[in-house]
């Protein structure tokens, strides 16, 4: 655009004085990404095993530019962080530096609102519904006290680092609706350019209506699409659509046209018609089948449009707001690689789940409603963002210990070694920052609690290694000291609950959070769970025969109309070969909608990736457990194979 004709969009924050014009700095800070699990991809590196996975021997299909070592990445955190993280890239952990590297980028963010605070969960036949907490709702206000502007200002800068990740010949589609639709169209012509606009592409849906309604109803969402350059994927034959019958009806016909005299008969490509910018999707009963328990989720027919029209076989789609995973389980299936990211515990769990059930959702090759997809997912790896508060309190344990006390209620006491604080008569210590809690460390609490006469003690941890989880109770009986461990809520956590996006944590308990909210940020018990472990020759079996979920407010709501507690597991997994690097999961059971129970029971010869056990030895088991609160614990055995 020539220079004297300029027009933007301009929100309060964006200049630091609107008449200078000097735009605002973005901060970009680098945390470093945490590896936290490894799905469908056995412990052996630069092998390609075939993965056997509970009997249907499974193969990953390739297709033909999709490199084999690559592995989908799915990251629990704020996107801003996680995109940051992506452009750097981290060799160490297989990433290369993405800047230039996804082909097409899809995003449906939410509107004035961070993570998805609620969600619903069915046992047997009553559904538990989270709604947000008091925290939550007073988060989403401080957050989007600003209003319109505030939302502009988280757009501007996750839309910058997008177009930056993007490839040459990349698109992004951005899901918007009448909220802000047409203020990211100006701000996005300012960060991808004017000409760099394809169509806005309009989903049309519907819906039951109200009586006494004062407006038309609202049955569209618009999707924005603008490309990194000229030069970009476009493949309209791939998504051509029927003719409608008018039009068949006409086929044959002769026609004379305006312009000229000659006689034309009316003949329609046999490949269809050329895809037009609107599109009916019905949602409801229309999506049952792909349904997974997530309200904003959207239709499989919608992303398997935009992704067959804009990329190819083997390039990196990306969806930064993923939710329910509805853009990555579609790449999955259409061979595309992918990334996907969320800063909802909840979401990415259930994005987990539905890329581990994939092969029994729909094929999206074939019309036919009913044919399964029947393939695995490729293998994919979770992580965590980092937190950079975490770095800082590694060098500054006692400011460390200070804030959790806080975040927890506790009031510090000083002249105690392990001691740290107290909360209703109980002392309180707190585990190191980002490492488990040892025996060791245990042993030295309770001495201290018993010369001090406290007869009950509350241990946070970010994690228990394995013998706290068994021993630490049974010491505390010995000692008679009742000991509680408490599991302190990862810095994600606490951040998407209490601030969700950009504000500095270490700022929260004196500027934003009053004592009364601070009262409801959850410091979980930790769940406990009684495995049973048999050893037949070379097969080992474990069972789950007992598992404790700490009450929680949710739990109170159902708790009579559950029988049997282990009904309230989500998903748990086994690694058969833990190595104490990251948790390879090679064995699952999880809750879908058709089964909501998991199996108790699993055998390592059920999964076999490597035929576990050839060899005689001593092996560590890690066994990972997610309740439907999205709670987790691990716990690790240690076998003996003769
Ligand atoms: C409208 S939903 C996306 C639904 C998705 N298209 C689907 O089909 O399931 C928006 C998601 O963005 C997530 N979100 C909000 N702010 C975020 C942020 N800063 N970083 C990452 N995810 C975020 C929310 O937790 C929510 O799951």
């Amino acid at each position: 655009m020539h220079k004297d004709y300029w027009v933007e969009l301009i929100w309060s924050d964006k200049y630091k004085e609107i008449k200078k014009g000097e735009r605002k700095k973005y901060e970009r800070i680098y945390v470093p990404l945490q590896k936290v699990e490894t799905i469908n991809k056995p412990r052996v590196i630069g092998e390609q095993l075939t993965l056997d996975l509970k009997g249907t021997s499974h193969t990953p299909e390739y297709p033909e530019n999709y490199p084999k070592d690559w592995k989908n990445i799915l990251i629990w955190g704020d996107n801003k962080l996680a995109m940051t993280a992506l452009l750097k890239g981290d060799p160490d952990l297989g990433i290369p530096p993405m800047a230039g590297k996804i082909n097409l980028i899809y995003i449906d963010p939410p509107f004035f609102t961070g993570a998805d605070f609620s969600f619903k969960v069915k046992i047997d036949n009553s559904e538990i519904e989270k709604e947000p907490t008091l925290i939550e709702e007073k988060a989403y206000r401080d957050t989007w006290k600003g209003g319109i502007a505030t939302y502009l200002d988280y757009m501007y800068e996750r839309l910058v680092l997008m177009r930056e990740l993007l490839a040459e010949n990349g698109s992004i589609y951005v899901h918007l609706d009448w909220h802000v639709g047409h203020y990211v169209k100006v701000m996005m012509d300012e960060i991808f350019g004017y000409e760099n606009f394809r169509n806005e592409i309009v989903w049309v849906y519907s819906g039951a209506t109200s009586p006494g309604m004062r407006v038309l109803a609202r049955r569209h969402d618009c999707i924005l699409w603008y490309t990194k350059s000229d030069d970009y994927i476009f493949e309209p034959d791939r998504i051509r659509q029927e003719f409608s019958e008018a039009s068949k009806r006409m086929e044959g016909r002769k026609k004379i046209f305006h312009h000229g005299r000659e006689e034309v008969v009316i003949a329609l490509p046999e490949k269809g018609k050329f895809p037009e910018d609107w599109i009916y999707i019905p949602t409801g009963v229309a999506m049952i089948h792909e349904r997974v328990g997530f309200d904003t989720q959207k239709p499989e027919a919608l992303l398997k449009r935009i992704i067959l029209a804009s990329s190819n076989p083997g390039d990196i789609v990306a969806d930064f707001f993923c939710g329910s995973g509805t853009t990555l389980a579609v790449a999955e299936k259409l061979g595309r690689r992918w990334i996907g990211c969320d800063l909802s515990k909840y979401a990415i769990q259930v994005t987990r789940k539905r890329l581990l059930d994939i092969h029994n959702s729909k094929d999206l090759t074939n019309d036919d409603e009913k044919r399964k997809y029947g393939k695995h997912s490729r293998p994919f790896e979770i992580y965590n963002v980092g937190s950079y508060e975490l770095e800082r309190f590694k060098k500054e344990p006692e400011k460390y210990i200070k804030f959790i006390l806080k975040l927890y209620s506790a009031k510090p006491l000083e002249n105690f070694s392990y001691i740290h604080g107290i909360k209703d008569k109980r002392a309180v210590h707190v585990g190191f920052v980002d490492s488990p809690v040892t025996m060791e460390e245990v042993k030295k609490v309770l001495e201290e609690c018993k010369k001090n006469n406290f007869n009950a003690v509350d241990i946070l941890g970010f994690d228990f290694s394995y013998e706290v989880n068994e021993m630490a109770k049974v010491l505390g009986k010995r000692k008679n000291i009742d000991v509680a461990l408490i599991q302190i809520p990862s810095f994600n956590e606490i951040k998407s609950i209490l601030a969700t996006t950009d504000i500095d944590i270490l700022k929260i308990p004196d500027e934003i959070v009053d004592e009364k909210t601070l009262e409801q940020i959850k410091f979980h018990e930790v769940n406990y769970v009684d495995l049973g472990i048999k050893i037949n020759g070379r097969e080992v079996e474990i069972e789950i025969k007992k598992f404790i979920v700490v009450p929680t407010p949710e739990l109170a709501e159902i708790s009579d109309k559950i029988k049997d507690s282990r009904e309230l597991i989500d998903y748990w997994a086994i690694d058969w070969d833990y190595k104490e690097d990251t948790f390879h999961n090679t064995w699952q059971s999880f809750r879908t909608k058709k089964k909501p129970k998991v199996e108790y029971k699993a055998k390592s010869t059920d999964a076999k990736p490597i035929g576990y056990y050839k060899d005689p030895g001593h092996y560590k088991i890690a066994v990972k457990i997610i309740d439907v609160f999205g709670n987790e614990l691990t716990k690790i055995i240690e076998v003996d194979i003769k």
